[in-house]
């Protein structure tokens, strides 16, 4: 049943749709501005106008959705950037939900992006103080609702924090915005290109104190069903292709969607490699996203969404 691509697709068990596709992007403030990642070739820090033209084309493709993050100006040691009424991502959701309002636009709500310090949280004592954080977390996920996002996404891992945001949501009657949550984020080698492209390098230490330790997967499970509780309507586990069994776990564990995020350094191996001649990229593209799919992901965060969108 291998003889020919017409037999192939007959029996074929995964398949990829564009609007399985969740497409990053990196806002920054200012007009006509592009900016390419050095580490991420082919993709960019936008002001609002060109941002709002590449959901313009992802839109024409087909692709789920988009996902914001926001570089802003000036960043303090209260991430006052994150929950700024008028902050990047605020100022950039009500452009695309008015230029492009039949795209869904999710947005990743962290603090690491707005601090001085680069961490995920408010510092206290040297470290990032868990309770204190909630209340940065829920107040920028509200702003990011009422100025018109589809659904939120928190990334910090936090311990609380979708309980936290699901109740300031319901108590300003934003009820039907739902909670996508980084459920089983991992403390990973893998978000170096991020890093670069967010200026969100941790000035010091690093986040093995609050994301997941990788070797472990049962305790990603406990994650998750705590994030369930709380209020999660779609799991996340990130990176993707390292975590392909926590991904399958949670598949079969949870009746929820559940969505993997092919991360920067997933990306730019792959991209990276190809450059170098060594792997053809389209190939490697389509059987990683396959893969992260097979595994039980429906939902997949990829920098290859128009990639791989206009392949498909
Ligand atoms: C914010 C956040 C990160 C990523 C998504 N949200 C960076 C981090 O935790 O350091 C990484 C995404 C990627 O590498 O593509 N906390």
């Amino acid at each position: 049943m291998r003889q020919n691509e017409a037999i192939r697709r007959l029996v074929r068990e995964t398949r990829l749709e564009p609007e399985n596709f969740i497409y990053p992007l990196f806002l920054v403030s200012g007009e006509g501005r592009r900016r390419e990642i050095s580490s991420m070739p082919g993709n960019y820090q936008l002001s609002i106008d060109e941002a709002v033209k590449e959901c313009e084309e992802a839109r024409a493709l087909g692709i789920g959705g988009v996902l914001l993050f926001g570089i802003p100006q000036s960043k303090d040691d209260r991430a006052s950037g994150a929950y700024d009424p008028h902050g990047i991502v605020q100022q950039g959701v009500r452009a695309i939900k008015r230029e492009v309002p039949d795209l869904l636009v999710v947005t990743d709500v962290c603090n690491c992006e707005y601090t001085s310090h680069g961490h995920c949280g408010k510092i206290v004592d040297g470290d990032v103080d868990n309770d204190q954080t909630l209340e940065w977390l829920a107040e920028s996920a509200l702003t990011h609702a009422a100025a018109g996002a589809d659904m939120v996404a928190p990334s910090d891992m936090m311990d609380g924090r979708v309980g936290a945001i699901r109740a300031r949501l319901d108590e300003n009657g934003y009820q039907k915005v739902p909670i996508m949550s980084y459920a089983a984020k991992y403390a990973s080698g893998f978000y170096g290109p991020f890093r670069e492209a967010a200026e969100s390098a941790p000035q010091f230490g690093d986040r093995k104190t609050y994301q997941m330790d990788p070797p472990n997967a049962r305790e990603a499970l406990r994650e998750m069903r705590m994030d369930l509780e709380e209020g999660a309507d779609i799991l996340m586990v990130k990176p993707a292709l390292a975590y392909l069994d926590v991904i399958a776990a949670a598949r079969q564990a949870f009746d929820v969607p559940v969505a993997a995020y092919q991360v920067s350094g997933e990306f730019s191996m792959i991209m990276a490699a190809a450059r170098n001649g060594w792997i053809d990229q389209e190939r490697v593209m389509m059987e990683t996203l396959v893969a992260i799919k097979r595994a039980g992901a429906s939902i997949l965060l990829t920098y290859f969404a128009k990639d791989a969108a206009r392949l498909l």
